[in-house]
């Protein structure tokens, strides 16, 4: 099988992941019988070089479920209106800007988004850190750049065929966890951003953007790994899928495991799988 200059890439960048993450056995979860005759393998998928002998092995997860889709009403009424009346990503922009809000006074820069606004495919993480802070664009610091190679593993990227966004556009001062007050202020735009960028999929990197988007109770660890229904106003349903935020990630290594999982969920996905 000949590969181009971009399949080889994403196979190694696969490949140094799985490195990375301590996969640097192939063994699968169960042992097999290899004495009794078995059928062919069947093929993986070309649009999933990613998955590497180790990652392949991962034991098969319990069916997604869809959630139901939640209704959102914005919790302060300046920031409903303001959302709504954006209609392009300068006047949403501009909306931010304008609104008056404590988190706006301590922050740097506003921080709306990277990557491709039409890629169809949307990640939604947290709030910026210092480093997005001071760059004014998502994703940027350490974490950012784990979420790249988390990425880029699965051939995504946000130069070519990601957009990348945050529940805040500002910095919490320290990089405190957002209260469930700012992410009410802020979710109308982001919800208002989706529908303008209408992605066919997304990602909520992390528990507060499953929370302030899913509107759901559970922590991130129940919602992860399953595909939900999120309803864009203006838009629709949109495929969402939660997962584990880069951030956890790089303080709970052993957790990689779980978001490898999701992100093979999201390649298929991608490459045009039924999402159940
Ligand atoms: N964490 C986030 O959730 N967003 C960023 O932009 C950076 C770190």
């Amino acid at each position: 099988m000949e590969l181009d200059q971009a399949e080889t890439a994403a196979l190694l960048a696969a490949l140094e992941l799985q490195i990375a993450w301590g996969a640097d056995e192939a063994l699968e979860e169960a042992p097999q019988d290899r004495t009794r005759a078995r059928a062919p393998a069947a093929a993986v998928p070309a649009a999933l070089p990613a998955a590497a002998p180790a990652a392949r092995a991962a034991p098969s997860r319990p069916t997604p479920v869809l959630a139901p889709a939640a209704a959102f009403a914005p919790a302060s009424r300046r920031a409903g209106e303001l959302a709504a009346g954006a209609d392009s990503l300068e006047t949403l922009r501009a909306a931010l800007a304008a609104l008056e809000h404590p988190l706006r006074e301590t922050a740097g820069n506003l921080v709306l988004a990277d990557g491709v606004a039409d890629s169809g495919l949307v990640l939604v993480g947290e709030a910026p850190g210092a480093d997005e802070d001071r760059q004014g664009k998502p994703f940027v610091g350490v974490s950012g750049r784990l979420l790249d190679r988390m990425l880029a593993s699965i051939g995504v990227e946000r130069a070519r065929n990601a957009y990348l966004t945050n529940i805040l556009p500002w910095r919490p001062p320290g990089n405190r966890t957002p209260t469930d007050a700012e992410m009410n202020v802020f979710t109308p735009f982001v919800l208002r951003h989706l529908a303008l960028v209408r992605p066919r999929h997304i990602v909520l990197l992390g528990g507060t953007a499953a929370k302030a988007l899913l509107r759901r109770n559970e922590g991130i660890t129940r919602l992860r790994g399953k595909w939900h229904s999120l309803e864009v106003p203006g838009l629709g349903p949109v495929p969402t899928l939660a997962t584990l935020h880069p951030a956890y990630l790089l303080r709970q290594p052993a957790a990689k495991r779980e978001a490898w999982t999701d992100l093979r969920l999201l390649r298929r996905a991608l490459d045009g799988a039924p999402i159940p």
